[in-house]
């Protein structure tokens, strides 16, 4: 099960005092029920300790003394200190449950915040992006773990200190053989719980890996249908069924035995209480009052027992949790920092020099590089296409322009100041990245184009709309703009999910618009059409395209063909229209409608 329990080292680095700093930053304004829930505590273990006293001496009073009005009158004490460690607890419970609602909401924001301000590097690094839920279910084990910290290691040990103190004071001996005993069942409880805690990690983990399967298959169902893998991803799940069988079988025999085993222990040391206990009533030391009582608070220890000891599990936990959300949190700082502060008002050029990019966090030699010494300039109002075989790194060169990700070595400046340096709200007003996976959100047409610019009227949308040829689409829909589009977009069509995020891009009026295999499954008429608009609608706007097709490229007025991340030409489109030579080389497909 390797992987389960790693843990990175950049982790351990993080003191344990850090972590309860962070939570301490997220709970600070709740002070004044820490203190009331403290106060609780105290009031319960105080309660506690009296019962035990108050039902010996009823008990005492009425089978010793013979004296049922005074048993009476303690009965009733007795009750109303039931009613009053009933409502301490639900008192503590119910403000517990307040206060860990509101931390932790405060927390999983805070949590997801720091989690999309990470690089956008580490998301796409992250393969298993399915782990980024992980966050959020740490930030809730963080708060929940710390508070079951504040139970295991405050609340249960006042219980159990006021119970003994109760019952030092009315058997002390008898008390003492119990204190005696306990320690020699830990070993054995400690033993058990170790297997019952291994074994419930790995079915976790192998529960983890069935609902990965499942999801995994069901989100690639369209490809299982067709392939007709169906049989295949049936065998794949039995193999990871049959793993967890193995494990199940492993630990069965152990798990079982835990049961029997500690409750033949508990009845092993309670034997050896009523046997010494029972030697005391004989020669009078004890009343039947006394020893009942003991009995029954001794048999009640064992539940706060047992939460002190899982304390040390909650505690691990909280540890971990916490590292993970300050790792988190100073990424998301480290980035914040590095965001530029000079604002820019228009976009003049575009200057690429000796720029070298690699997806490896510890590049060594140039292989591992995917752009490779690459020098580019793009004026104002220039239209330019890139283009290049499949894995040259046209998209990778937009990811770069778009400040997606951050080049090892090199330059790249907006009117001579470096992309780095440039405010974040300026680089989103002049550049617009149309990228070749389209994303569609669970949202209404209207409010998808919207993300843009959310302050666009309705009537700009469907102007935008129109220019980029989705009036017909939302024509066809049964209530237009405000039709919801569905989860992904599963509602619409490759072309029309294209179309979605080219409306979006031009919504925002860019200074310069990337168009990343931005209309590949948009008809060759549709696509001059979305052009021309393009043109009169954002007239002076600089353009960059990356296609295979030269019915898209041949709108532009340079093309630059890179190849293994370096440009190997840069040339006018008039150069290369009668060369058949240069589409074969660079993979492009020379439709026939040339100009
Ligand atoms: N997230 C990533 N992590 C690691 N390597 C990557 C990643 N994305 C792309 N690459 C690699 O970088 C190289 C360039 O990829 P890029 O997507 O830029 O190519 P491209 O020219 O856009 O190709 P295509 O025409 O297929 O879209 C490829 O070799 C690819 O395998
Ligand atoms: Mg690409």
């Amino acid at each position: 099960m390797k992987g389960f329990k790693e843990v990175p080292p950049e982790y351990k680095a993080i003191s344990r005092k850090e972590v309860f700093r962070e939570f301490w930053a997220s709970a600070r304004s709740q002070k004044r029920i820490f203190f009331l829930l403290l106060f609780f505590v105290v009031l319960q273990g105080g309660v506690v300790g009296g019962s035990i006293w108050l039902v010996k001496t009823a008990l005492d009073l009425f089978f010793e003394n013979k004296d049922p009005k005074g048993a009476l009158f303690l009965i009733g004490a007795l009750f109303m200190a039931t009613v009053m460690k009933s409502s301490l607890e639900f008192l503590f419970n119910w403000k517990k449950m307040l206060t860990i609602g509101r931390i932790r909401d405060e927390l999983v924001v805070k949590a997801f915040r720091d989690l999309i301000y990470n690089p956008f590097h580490l998301h796409i690094r992250e393969r298993d992006r399915k782990k980024y839920a992980w966050v959020l279910t740490d930030a809730m084990n963080f708060i929940e773990s710390v508070f079951g910290m504040f139970n295991s290691w405050v609340k249960q040990p006042f219980v159990l200190a006021s119970t003994i103190c109760a019952l030092m004071v009315i058997a002390p001996f008898l008390t003492l053989v119990g204190i005696v005993l306990i320690p020699l069942g830990i070993p054995c409880v400690l033993f058990f719980k170790r297997k019952t805690k291994e074994f419930i990690a790995q079915r976790k983990m192998l529960l983890g890996m069935v609902e990965e399967m499942v999801s995994e298959t069901i989100r690639g169902i369209r490809i299982v249908k067709v392939f007709g893998l169906e049989e295949r991803e049936v065998k794949r799940l039995q193999q990871t069924v049959s793993q967890q069988r193995k494990i199940n079988e492993r630990n069965a025999f152990f798990v079982g035995l835990m049961s029997p085993v500690s409750e033949f222990l508990g009845l092993l040391g309670l034997a050896v209480i009523i046997f010494v206990g029972s030697q005391d009533i004989l020669s009078g030391a004890f009343t039947t009052g006394t020893f009942f009582v003991f009995i029954m608070s001794f048999l009640n220890i064992y539940r706060p027992l047992k939460d002190v000891s899982n304390g040390i599990m909650k505690y691990q936990l909280a540890l971990d949790s916490g590292r993970r959300l300050i790792i988190l949190r100073q990424n998301a700082i480290k980035e914040r920092k590095k965001s530029g502060t000079v604002p820019i008002e228009h976009f003049k050029d575009l200057r690429i020099e000796k720029l070298w990019f690699s997806y490896m966090e510890k590049p060594e030699v140039n292989e591992d590089y995917v752009m490779r010494d690459l020098t580019l300039t793009i004026r104002r109002g220039e239209r330019v296409a890139i283009v290049g075989a499949t894995g040259a790194g046209k998209s990778t060169l937009c990811d770069l322009i778009a400040r997606l990700y951050r080049p090892q070595r090199g330059t790249a400046c907006v009117n001579e100041i470096p992309l780095d340096q440039i405010k974040n709200q300026s680089c989103k007003k002049i550049f617009a990245l149309c990228s070749q996976e389209t994303i569609v959100f669970n949202n209404t047409l209207l409010e998808d184009i919207r993300i843009a610019r959310p302050e666009a009227s309705r009537e700009e949308v469907l102007t935008i709309s129109k220019a980029v040829g989705l009036t017909s689409y939302i024509n066809s829909l049964n209530r237009g703009l405000d039709t919801w589009i569905g989860n992904r977009g599963v509602h619409c069509s490759g072309g029309q999910r294209q179309l979605i995020a080219l409306a979006r891009a031009l919504l925002q009026k860019p200074d310069v618009l990337i168009l990343d295999e931005a209309m590949s499954g948009v008809d060759v008429e549709m696509a001059r059409m979305i052009w021309q608009n393009i043109r009169e609608g954002l007239p002076g706007c600089t353009i960059l395209v990356i296609s295979h097709h030269w019915h898209l490229i041949k709108h532009c007025e340079r093309v630059v063909v890179l190849s293994e991340g370096r440009i190997v030409k840069d040339t006018p489109v008039e150069a290369i229209e009668d060369t058949g030579r240069f589409f074969r080389e660079f993979h492009l497909e020379k439709d026939g409608s040339v100009r």
